[in-house]
C-alpha cells in the first residue's frame, strides 16, 4: 500500500505528523506533498524539525496568492505528483485551500481521499474554510473524525456512517508526545528567552489570523482597544505574518508593538510554543488549533470569532466565543484574572479530542480498508441498486445493525426524542425515530 499525504500551512504540518510518524513507524510505503502555501521557516521547516518528521518528497510552492490562484495551482501540481506516483490512498487534513484542491483532484482521479478532521462545521459560508471542508467531506472515502458531534454533522449531510472513524484529534497526540519534550529542552527562541516566560506571570497568549478578523479594521481595532485595556496581562503575540502585513497597512501596528505589556514576536516553532501555551493563564485566540490545544492543556481560552466549528470545547466549559467585541473580551479576561472558581471551571473541562491516539486509529482503519479492497473507487456493480429515502418510528426492542438487515437498509439519523445520536451497530433503537435508505 502506498498513502499519499498533501499538506501546505503550519496547522497542517503539526496535525498530520502524528500520522506521519504513524506510517513510518509500521514501515507502509508513503510520499509528503507540500503544497508551499505557507513557506516562511518559521511557517513551515521548523515544524518539521521539531516534530521530527522528513521533510516532503515534493513542494509545490505554490506561495501566496487569490484563493483561485493558490487553490488553482495546487490542483496542477498535485495531479501531476499522483498520476505518477499511483497512491492507493491520499490523505487531507482540516480545511485549507490544499483540502479543497487535494479532494478536487483525487475525486476526478478515482483516488480514495481520507479526510483527517472531517466533519466539522461553522456553518458560516463566507468562512473560505466552511467551503473547503464541506467540499472535501463530498469527495472523501475515508472520514476520521474528531467527535461524535462532528460525525452528526456527516450524517445530517447524507454520508454514511459506515465510512466515518470517531478518532479523537491528532492534536491531542502531537500535544502529549511534544510538551514532554518542550519541558524537557526549555524555550529555545531567543525572543522568549529575553522576556524570561520562565518568571513570568498573568501570561495571555495572543495569536489572531483570521480573514474575517485581521482584514476587517473595524474589528482589528476593537481588538486592540480591548488589548490595551488588559494592561494587568503579560501579552505574548507571535504574529502571523497576515496579521502583521494588515496591522501595518491599516497603520496600527507600531500602537500596539509600543504597549508596555505586549510582546509582539515573530511566529514560533512548535515545542516553544506549546510550552508558551502550557504556561499561559489565558488563551486569546482565532485559530482553530488553539482552541483544541487550550482544552487540552487546561488553559481557558476566549475565542475571537462569533461562530466556531469546535463547539464542544464551548459546550465542555473551556472556551468562550467573545467575537471582537471589547466588553466581552474585558468582562471574560478580568473573570478569569480575578475569579479563582471561575478560571478553576474553564481548566477543569473535559477535553472532547480524545486520548491522544488519533494517529494510531486513523491508519488502522486505513490498513484494514485496503486489506478488504475497499480503497478502490468503482461505479456501482448493480445498476439496479435502487433505494428509497424513509423514516420511521420503532417499537420494538432491535439494534441498528439487526434492523438493517432485516429490512436490506442503512440507516442514517437515529432521534431519541430530543436529540440526534449517532447511531451504533449495537444502538437499541426502540422508541426512537429513524431515517434510513432501503434497498428494493
Ligand atoms: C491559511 C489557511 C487558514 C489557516 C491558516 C493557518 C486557507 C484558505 N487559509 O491562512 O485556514 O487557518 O493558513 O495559519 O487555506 N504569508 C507569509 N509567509 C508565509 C505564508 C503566508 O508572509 O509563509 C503571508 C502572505 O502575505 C499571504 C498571507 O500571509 O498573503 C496569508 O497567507 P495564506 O496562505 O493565503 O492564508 P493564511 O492566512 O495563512
Ligand atoms: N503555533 C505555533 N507557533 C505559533 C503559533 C501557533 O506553533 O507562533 C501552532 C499552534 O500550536 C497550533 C497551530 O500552530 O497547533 C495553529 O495554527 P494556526 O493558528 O496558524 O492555524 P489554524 O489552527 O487556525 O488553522
Amino acid at each position: 500500500m502506498k498513502i499519499a499525504t498533501i499538506l501546505g500551512t503550519r496547522p497542517e504540518i503539526i496535525k498530520m505528523a502524528p500520522i506521519i510518524a504513524e506510517i513510518n513507524k509500521r514501515g507502509i510505503s508513503q510520499i509528503v506533498l507540500h503544497t508551499g502555501q505557507h513557506y516562511d521557516k518559521e511557517m513551515s521547516d521548523t515544524f518539521f524539525k521539531d516534530l521530527e518528521i522528513p521533510t516532503p518528497d515534493y513542494n509545490i510552492h505554490v506561495g501566496s496568492g487569490s484563493h483561485a490562484k493558490q487553490t488553482g495551482l495546487m490542483m496542477k501540481g498535485i495531479e501531476e505528483i499522483l498520476l505518477e506516483e499511483k497512491p492507493d490512498i491520499v490523505l487531507v487534513q482540516g480545511d485549507t485551500n490544499a483540502v479543497l484542491a487535494g479532494a478536487l483532484v483525487c475525486a476526478k482521479l478515482h483516488i480514495a481521499v481520507g479526510h483527517v478532521e472531517a466533519g466539522l462545521r461553522s456553518y458560516d459560508v463566507t468562512m473560505p474554510e466552511e467551503i473547503n471542508r464541506m467540499a472535501a467531506d463530498v469527495c472523501s472515502l475515508m472520514y476520521f473524525i474528531p467527535t461524535y458531534d462532528s460525525a452528526i454533522n456527516l450524517l445530517s449531510e447524507g454520508i454514511s456512517r459506515k465510512n466515518m472513524f470517531v478518532t479523537g484529534n491528532t492534536v491531542v497526540d502531537a500535544c502529549f508526545r511534544h510538551l514532554e519534550i518542550a519541558e524537557k529542552r526549555g524555550f529555545e527562541e531567543e525572543s522568549l528567552r529575553d522576556l524570561d516566560i520562565e518568571n513570568m506571570d498573568n501570561i495571555l497568549t495572543l495569536t489572531m489570523h483570521r480573514a474575517e478578523n485581521v482584514d476587517v479594521k473595524e474589528r482589528v481595532t476593537s481588538i486592540i482597544e480591548a488589548l490595551k485595556d488588559l494592561s494587568e496581562m503579560n501579552i505574548i503575540f507571535p504574529i502571523h505574518p497576515r496579521t502583521k502585513n494588515t496591522l501595518k497597512n491599516f497603520g496600527l501596528f507600531d500602537e500596539l508593538n509600543n504597549l508596555d505589556h505586549v510582546h509582539i514576536v515573530k511566529p514560533i516553532g512548535y515545542l516553544d510554543f506549546l510550552l508558551l501555551t502550557s504556561k499561559s493563564t489565558l488563551i486569546l485566540t482565532d485559530s482553530g488549533g488553539l482552541q483544541e490545544e487550550a482544552i487540552t492543556l487546561n488553559v481557558p481560552a476566549l475565542t475571537l470569532r462569533y461562530n466556531t466549528e469546535r463547539p464542544e470545547t464551548v459546550t465542555a466549559g473551556g472556551n468562550i466565543l467573545v467575537g471582537s467585541d471589547k466588553k466581552a473580551i474585558l468582562e471574560n479576561a478580568s473573570k478569569i484574572l480575578t475569579d479563582e472558581g471561575f478560571a478553576q471551571r474553564m481548566k477543569d473541562a473535559q477535553n472532547p479530542y480524545g486520548q491522544g491516539n488519533a494517529a494510531q486509529k486513523t491508519v488502522d482503519a486505513i490498513e484494514k480498508y485496503y486489506d478488504e479492497g475497499k480503497l478502490n473507487i468503482q461505479a456501482p456493480e448493480d445498476i439496479m441498486n435502487i433505494f428509497t429515502r424513509k423514516m420511521a418510528a420503532i417499537d420494538e426492542d432491535i439494534t441498528v445493525s439487526e434492523f438493517e438487515q432485516k429490512e436490506n437498509a442503512l440507516i442514517h439519523m437515529v432521534f431519541d426524542g430530543q436529540n440526534m445520536v449517532f447511531p451504533h451497530d449495537d444502538l437499541n433503537i426502540n422508541g426512537m425515530m429513524i431515517t434510513y435508505d432501503k434497498r428494493l
